[in-house]
């Protein structure tokens, strides 16, 4: 492959890794990627003690907290992985979808650095880099066969839930998605209603592990409909019917009881559309990612399902499931090469555009594309 050419003029000689920027959400990271998907160096800043009391996230308290955090965390990052500024060949940013204060520091520090630097800039859509992460390769960790990429990817965070079908890097399709609370939300919602804390996924998934699934019925909503969209709200709304039935007392002894039926009724409605992706595709391989596939109930019955029907089941190690920059990276090391980049003129949006998902490739080989002046949809 030809070296790849920097927008504002030749080619970069000894450049090898991307510098990449994760802010749109809570979680501030920064990390340093080779063009081959190695991680050098992450160092991410967690918000959720700041969050915590609001048992949310607030907004004005994220953005705030990643101005704080990003520039002592790029120095920590470059440290880290022993680069020079020299080695740095670009700066990929997550730029949408996300919360937008959020978003606009990492894309102001972004284009600010680049700059500074002179180096151009890479634009990552948020769920690319969820989709992808599983591709990358640090000291305990190494990428499974790349599948050709092609695959079905099931994101599972706060924020999102959908079923993507990946047929090549840069062609992905939106098959169905939550049309309502994200899983993971589902979850948090349901452990504030309990008084565990937040976020309180993880919570419920503990006191889950010491209780009866079958105790308690919640619905599992959309499961007879054969297309791939799921919905939480519902279910929300029946735990909540259900708590509010209880005596507090009875609340606290059943609490393994709720959580594991609870789990239940969210891990079962992933695994019905699942199987329905099984039964309307041919499905060889298929990775779940985001914050909801730290699981235990959910990798549990995805391992066995995948055992008894012959697909392949991926789900990274949780540090590149969670928001993190180095699946940012990724994507980025791979629009370089395909000399996919922005500009200064790059804004951050709250949404996806609806190129994001289109059914052609986002860029063939060796054509530059700007991507600052699409239009949110
Ligand atoms: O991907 P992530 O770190 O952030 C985004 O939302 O983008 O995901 C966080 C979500 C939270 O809703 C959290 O409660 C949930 O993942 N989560 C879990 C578990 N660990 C984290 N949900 C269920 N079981 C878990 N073990
Ligand atoms: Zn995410």
């Amino acid at each position: 492959m030809s070296a790849p050419t920097h927008p504002s003029g030749g080619p970069d000689i000894g450049c090898q890794a991307i510098l990449a920027f994760e802010t749109s959400c809570d979680d501030t990271s920064v990390a340093v990627v080779s063009l081959e998907g190695r991680v050098l160096a992450m160092a991410s800043a967690n918000q959720d003690a700041d969050h915590a009391p609001f048992g949310g996230i607030v907004p004005e308290i994220a953005s705030r907290n990643h101005t704080q955090h990003i520039l002592p965390l790029v120095d920590r990052a470059l440290k880290e992985g022993g680069l020079s500024r020299a080695q740095i060949a670009a700066i990929a940013v997550t730029s949408r979808p996300g919360l937008i204060g959020s978003l606009m520091v990492g894309v102001v520090t972004a284009k600010a650095l680049a700059l500074a630097w002179n180096k151009p800039i890479i634009a990552v859509n948020h769920l690319h880099g969820h989709i992808h992460a599983f591709g990358v390769t640090d000291e305990s960790y190494q990428a499974p066969a790349a599948f050709n990429n092609s695959y079905l990817a099931l994101v599972v965070s706060g924020g999102h839930s959908a079923f993507y079908q990946v047929r090549e890097f840069g062609h992905y399709q939106l098959l169905g998605q939550t049309l309502d609370d994200a899983a993971g939300e589902a979850f948090d919602k349901f452990a504030k209603m309990l008084g565990l804390g937040y976020p309180g996924g993880a919570e419920v998934d503990r006191w889950a592990k010491l209780g009866d699934p079958t105790r308690y019925r919640f619905p599992r909503a959309l499961s007879r409909q054969d297309n791939l969209n799921l919905s939480f709200s519902g279910l929300k709304a029946s735990a909540q019917r259900e708590l509010a039935r209880l005596a507090p007392e009875e609340r606290q002894k059943d609490l393994p009881h709720l959580c594991a039926s609870f789990q239940e009724a969210v891990v079962e409605s992933l695994m019905l559309k699942l199987e329905a992706a099984r039964t309307q595709r041919e499905l060889a391989h298929v990775v779940i990612t985001g914050g909801v596939s730290a699981n235990s109930r959910l990798r549990q019955l995805a391992q066995e399902w995948g055992a008894r029907h012959g697909v392949q089941v991926v789900i990274p190690p949780l540090r590149y499931c969670t928001d993190n920059a180095a699946m940012i990276g990724w994507v980025g090391a791979q629009k370089f090469l395909a000399h996919n980049f922005a500009d200064q003129g790059l804004t951050p949006s709250a949404r996806s555009l609806a190129e994001d998902f289109a059914e052609a490739p986002l860029a063939a080989s060796g054509t530059a594309q700007q991507e600052s002046r699409a239009k949110p949809t």
